[in-house]
């Protein structure tokens, strides 16, 4: 545990040291585990969203995309049964007053001073603002919680619009914040953070089969996104939520947990939600919310598999998959498709304006295309071992032999080898 702790240390002060991860408002103390992306952070964070936008969105002719507003109508979460149901157990110590989540604790004493603690209450976990300069609870609203119930609220003026037929899915990208007791372990859980989520709607079913075989598939294209993105595999265990345990709306739902430094925790989720959502959505506004199948005329409430996945868990798994040591050498071996840069390029030397001419003519031509980084400090080594510490696949230097043959030396991240490649070739060896 020590050691696994150490490795969590070690990814934290390097995400600091290069720009991915800042504590969040550090100059007045920080804020309770919040956390800001930095200049490397928000490219991986980008590259990460737009290859599952890629991937389920753009790739597909059956999944539409949908960017909700962040503040909807109090109602929807008063029908999605989160006013009701979005709870978690709360303990307080009555010693020191710190309080934490009763299901979170393996023993019935306090954590910090070992003092007894309180019976457990329920504790909405829904942060709640004013609509409008007025206070009062006319005007009170929730900042979402989760980016599905947007999806189920648009389903129809998305179903009119993209003319899509059963099967299909909505997908949607954005914050949700939840009031978390015991926000902790960096960005696994905070209050704000990004959700990737898709609601994807079947016909209702006339035996288990007929769900089970969608939610299947979704199992497998959760492993394929799992591959896609980087994360280790091996470190993966699927967990059958026990039916006691299971939210409101899910028949069954399957977690996809990950190794964590801090231990074995929730990465993924993938719920049935049957058409919980679509009917009691229906109920509450008093519009229909059906699917019409145009060829039959016949009408219903879709039932729905939701793969729901979190962003910063994503960097998180991906940080953990990629950290790797050899010697005093640290590389984050980041799939090339979502690392931060493409590739760097280096003049031999600074003081020679002819090797920096040719060097920067190359950056600037590769800038079109890729994201490139620049690096002109120290010498060669401490150049690759900054490079290899951000995860940049590759390394370019511009030397004097690259005057007279417009050849240039590329050198692998992953097996620190060189090999000479044309100028002209380098956006396709990029590629
Ligand atoms: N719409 C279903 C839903 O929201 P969930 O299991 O509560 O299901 C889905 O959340 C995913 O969102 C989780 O698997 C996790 O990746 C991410 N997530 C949830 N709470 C989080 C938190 N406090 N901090 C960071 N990510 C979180």
């Amino acid at each position: 545990m020590l050691k696994q702790n150490k490795e969590m240390e070690k990814i934290i002060s390097l995400c600091k040291q290069r720009g991915f991860i800042y504590p969040g408002s550090e100059i007045y103390g920080g804020l309770q585990n919040s956390w800001d992306y930095g200049p490397l952070g928000v490219e991986l964070k980008n590259n990460i969203k737009n290859l599952w936008w890629q991937n389920f969105v753009r790739n597909r002719d059956d999944i539409v995309g949908l960017d909700a507003a962040l503040i909807m109508n109090s109602k929807v979460w008063e029908a999605s049964g989160h006013v009701g149901e979005f709870n978690d157990p709360l303990v307080e110590c009555k010693k020191c007053h710190e309080r934490f989540r009763a299901d979170h604790l393996e023993k019935e004493e306090c954590l910090s001073c070992g003092g007894e603690l309180t019976e457990s209450k329920q504790f909405n976990m829904m942060f709640k603002t004013f609509l409008g300069p007025v206070a009062d609870g006319d005007n009170e609203v929730y900042l979402r919680p989760e980016t599905a119930q947007a999806i189920f609220v648009d389903f129809k003026n998305v179903l009119q619009t993209s003319r899509k037929k059963i099967p299909f899915g909505i997908a949607q990208i954005g914050k949700a914040f939840r009031n978390e007791i015991t926000p902790g372990n960096f960005i696994f859980r905070t209050r704000e953070f990004e959700q990737m989520e898709i609601e994807y709607f079947i016909e209702p079913p006339t035996s288990d089969k007929d769900w089970e075989e969608p939610f299947d598939k979704w199992v497998k294209q959760i492993y394929e996104w799992i591959k896609l993105v980087g994360i280790d595999k091996k470190k993966i265990h699927e967990l059958d939520v026990p039916s006691g345990e299971l939210a409101h709306y899910s028949k069954k739902t399957i977690d996809f947990e990950f190794d964590f430094p801090f231990g074995k925790d929730e990465l993924y989720g993938l719920a049935y939600r049957t058409d919980f959502d679509l009917k009691t959505h229906e109920k509450h506004s008093g519009q229909d919310t059906k699917y019409q199948d145009l060829e039959t005329n016949e009408k219903y409430w879709p039932h729905v598999i939701e793969p729901s996945l979190g962003v910063d868990r994503t960097v998180l798994a991906v940080l953990c998959s990629a950290y790797c040591e050899d010697g005093d050498r640290v590389v984050l071996k980041l799939d090339p498709k979502i690392a931060p840069y493409k590739a760097a390029v280096f003049p031999l030397m600074r003081n020679k304006p002819e090797l920096v001419e040719l060097a920067q003519k190359t950056y600037k031509d590769l800038r079109k295309k890729f994201m490139i980084a620049w690096d002109d400090r120290g010498n060669i080594g401490k150049r690759y071992y900054a490079q290899d510490q951000i995860g940049t696949p590759l390394c370019i230097t511009i030397d004097f032999d690259s005057l007279d043959d417009d050849s240039v030396t590329i050198r692998d991240r992953d097996s620190a080898k060189q090999e000479r490649v044309k100028i002209a070739d380098l956006e396709s060896k990029i590629q």
